[in-house]
Parts: C-alpha cells; sequence; structure tokens
C-alpha cells in the first residue's frame, strides 16, 4: 500500500523564553498507509502537537525527515488541512466565512466556494448560524466550524489535533459517527491526536503510543474492528480488552 506521508527519524526541541532547551521529539520514525485512519496517543507534552504541525509543514525538524507523496516537505500544503487543538477560529469572521477561507485562498470560483461550504455546513450541522460570529458559538460548535473548515478542501492528507476535546460526551459521539461518514466518502489519510483511547480504538485503523517527552512512538496497536463501526462496538468485551492494552502500554 502507498503512502502519502512518512516521517523519518523526526527530532525536535524549543528554545524556551528562559533560555533551557527542551526536547519535543526524538527518533520518531511513523508511516500512514493511504486513506487508513490513524490514532496518536500519548502523554500530556509529549509531543503531539508538535508531531502535527511537522506532518502539516508548519514546522522544520531540527533533525530528520518529513516525505509527502515522495517528497520532502518543506512548507504547507492545499492538500494537507490540519485542525488544531484550540478551534483558531477568526474572530472577525462568520462562521460562513471562517468555513470558506481555505476555497478563498485557493482562487476557487465563487459560486462553487458558496456550493460546497452550504453543504459543509450542513454536514457540521451548523444551519443557521451561518451568519454568527465565533464568539456567538458554544464551544462544540466552534469546534465542528474549524473541523468544517478541515474538510471543506477535501484534503488528501486531514491532521486533527483533538478536535473532539471542547465537546460534551454525547455531541462527542454524534462527531465520531459523522467523522466515520465523512472519512469514508473522501477516503482521506487520517492521523488524529486524541487523549480517548476509547475514541481512538473507535475510529481508527491503527494507535500509536507515543513515550513521555522528548516523545517518540513505543507502541503500535492494529485495530481489528470491520466497518462501518457503530456505538454498540463500545461494550464488545474484544473492544473492552483491546482498551485495557493501550491503557497498560502508556506511560503515565
Ligand atoms: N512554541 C513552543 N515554544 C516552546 N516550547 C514549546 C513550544 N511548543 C511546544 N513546546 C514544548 O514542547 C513540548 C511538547 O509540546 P506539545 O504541545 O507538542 O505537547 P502535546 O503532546 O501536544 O501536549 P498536550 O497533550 O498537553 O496537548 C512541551 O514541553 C511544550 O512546552
Ligand atoms: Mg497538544
Amino acid at each position: 500500500m502507498t503512502t502519502p506521508l512518512a516521517l523519518k527519524h523526526v527530532s525536535h526541541g524549543f528554545m524556551g523564553n528562559n533560555g533551557q532547551w527542551t526536547p519535543a521529539l526524538r527518533n520518531v520514525s511513523l508511516k500512514l498507509p493511504r486513506s487508513t485512519f490513524t490514532c496518536l496517543i500519548g502523554p500530556s507534552g509529549c509531543g503531539k502537537s508538535t508531531l502535527l504541525r511537522i506532518a502539516a509543514g508548519l514546522l522544520q525538524p531540527d533533525s530528520g525527515e518529513v516525505v509527502f507523496e515522495g517528497q520532502t516537505l518543506k512548507q504547507p500544503r492545499r492538500d494537507i488541512s490540519i485542525v488544531f487543538q484550540r478551534d483558531n477560529l477568526m474572530p472577525w469572521r462568520t462562521v460562513f466565512h471562517n468555513i470558506v477561507l481555505p476555497l478563498q485562498l485557493a482562487g476557487m470560483d465563487p459560486d462553487e466556494q458558496y456550493d460546497r461550504a452550504r453543504y459543509w455546513i450542513d454536514i457540521a450541522g451548523l444551519r443557521g448560524f451561518e451568519n454568527s460570529y465565533p464568539a456567538e458559538l458554544s464551544g462544540g460548535m466552534a469546534q465542528r466550524v474549524a473541523i468544517a473548515r478541515g474538510l471543506i478542501t477535501q484534503p488528501d492528507l486531514l491532521l486533527l489535533d483533538e478536535p473532539f476535546g471542547a465537546l460534551d460526551a454525547l455531541t462527542r459521539e454524534a462527531m465520531w459517527q459523522e467523522l466515520l461518514r465523512i472519512w469514508q466518502t473522501t477516503q482521506s489519510t487520517v492521523l488524529m491526536v486524541t487523549h480517548s483511547i476509547r475514541e481512538a480504538i473507535l475510529l481508527s485503523d491503527r494507535v500509536l503510543v507515543m513515550s513521555q517527552r522528548p516523545g517518540h512512538i513505543i507502541h503500535s496497536f492494529n485495530v481489528p474492528f470491520g466497518r462501518p463501526r457503530l456505538l454498540e462496538l463500545l461494550t464488545d468485551p474484544d473492544f473492552n480488552e483491546l482498551e485495557s492494552q493501550v491503557r497498560r502500554s502508556i506511560e503515565m
């Protein structure tokens, strides 16, 4: 199977304001098979967001290489979308104008921009809020705007950083179903960071576990359950067994 994205021996650190050097990632290698869904899980501060920013081309690693579609990734690209841990919406733009932004930047025909934005507003359950501003939305709605904005370009690679962190349990479950449905139609390759082991197993084909900082991949679990996946899977004994295995593998 071909690989849209590979990280090869990637290490990265930060110089803090206090002049102290913090190594965030150490020797991370991974390959994402095309059109698969991978979740990344690990302790807080272990470098997950840093890894996603490197995979998006927003940050150049100190050492190692990121290869996207066979070429070294040097900068952000339109066919890679990232949804940040904090929703990152533009407060002066309405819901509609936040969602349509990537298409405007790509110079798409305005009629097509409009049609696509309408489609994603419906999918994200935001109809009726097109003209609202981010400050008028709940945390979960803002997150759905950010997800719609990430998906509207139908990226080949979708990077999601705890996209459901701000949602209540019920909305979260609804968004899992939505994301799986959408993903099955787009065939994007997805790499998603989450703190929820259950979420990781329910959504993904493979769960990668990172060590404490400086983060590197210490375990990889294949998720054997077929698709489409329904919420009933959460109570399946095999699901619970895999959940315990993943939990035991995480360094606290
Ligand atoms: N821009 C930055 N400047 C300085 N240090 C940074 C910067 N970004 C991240 N770090 C440091 O790098 C380490 C990894 O941070 P990162 O945000 O990648 O962790 P994370 O795994 O996403 O954590 P969380 O689960 O809490 O979101 C942390 O020690 C953090 O303080
Ligand atoms: Mg993070």
